[in-house]
């Protein structure tokens, strides 16, 4: 009928008798057929729609992938292919650079493949209680040299009392906020600062949740492209960001990751001039 094989009509009534009851429950019947119907084809759009979708996302991200392992490659080959016809010395110093180039494509690889078993939701993360502070302090005290060298301070007690617990796997998270303070590194002026603050939900609303925020300094990011910041690939200013080294994917794989253990995460213009983006994981104890 929808489908355009067979029409029914309503029947007009004009009998008050059981002839005319028969043909309103007949008339009901088909109105209700007919919603039902509907509702299917609505929803079997919908399902080849978001299949669309997804084989057009398939199609970009491995368009994507091949180009941002494309420049490694070519780096990779032009460096032998030099030490080869002898161009080059295999000194030290070119094999770090060989070196380096061979990490950073392992590093995007991994990535990949971590987003990758998110998608199909395979990505298997521990469930162990972990002190979010301790994760925390870990991760500032590894940045602390690098931020002094480009002039920046990074606001955050370290080691404060024991903080909110958040079952989940240490390593994940330690990434998440690794991923975040390189970016701060990467895109804040010099002389700039991270503001790391930390909220847990009142115990009285029963909100077990600790919200995380990472506020910076200048440069932020234009309104129209902070709902694209988690999108794989995605740099605000390629130029910029290529300069730097980042392949786009660092933000992606937080989102992953913090979803994994439950939470959110977003980014909003911070008050600091630069960016914010805030971190939600539920907790079991709120200190
Ligand atoms: N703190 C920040 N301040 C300003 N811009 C930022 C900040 N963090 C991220 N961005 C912008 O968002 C883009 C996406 O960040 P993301 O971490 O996903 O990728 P990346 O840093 O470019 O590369 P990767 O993390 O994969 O090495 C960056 O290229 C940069 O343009
Ligand atoms: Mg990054």
């Amino acid at each position: 009928m929808a489908a355009g094989d067979i029409e029914l009509q309503p029947l007009r009534v004009e009998r008050q008798d059981e002839v005319g009851d028969l043909v309103q429950g007949f008339n009901f019947l088909l109105s209700r057929l007919e919603e039902v119907t509907n509702q299917k084809l609505a929803a079997e759009r919908l399902r080849l729609a978001e299949k669309e979708r997804m084989e057009i996302a398939l199609r970009h991200l491995l368009a994507d992938t091949s180009h941002e392992l494309r420049t490694p490659i070519t780096v990779l080959r032009a460096q032998i292919e030099a030490l080869q016809d002898g161009i080059f010395l295999p000194d030290t110093r070119r094999l770090n650079i060989l070196h380096d180039e061979v990490m950073g494509m392992a590093r995007l690889v991994e990535t990949l493949f971590t987003l990758a078993r998110s998608d199909i939701g395979q990505l298997e993360c521990r469930s162990d209680p972990i002190d979010i502070f301790a994760v925390l302090d870990h991760v500032v005290s590894a940045f602390r040299n690098r931020y002094a060298e480009a002039g920046m301070t990074i606001a955050w007690t370290e080691g404060a009392d024991r903080g909110p617990v958040v079952i989940g796997d240490v390593a994940g998270l330690r990434q998440v906020f690794a991923n975040l303070l390189e970016n701060t590194l990467r895109y804040t002026d010099p002389g700039g600062r991270l503001v790391v603050s930390c909220r847990t939900g009142a115990r009285d609303t029963g909100d077990h949740a600790v919200t995380l925020t990472f506020d910076d300094t200048a440069p932020g990011v234009p309104a129209e492209a902070l709902p694209r910041l988690f999108e794989r690939f995605f740099r605000v200013e390629t130029s910029r960001s290529r300069a730097g080294g980042g392949s786009g994917i660092g933000l992606a794989l937080c989102q992953s990751l913090v979803a994994a253990h439950g939470g959110a995460i977003s980014a909003e213009a911070s008050p600091l001039g630069g960016l914010r983006v805030t971190v939600r994981l539920p907790c079991i104890e709120a200190s």
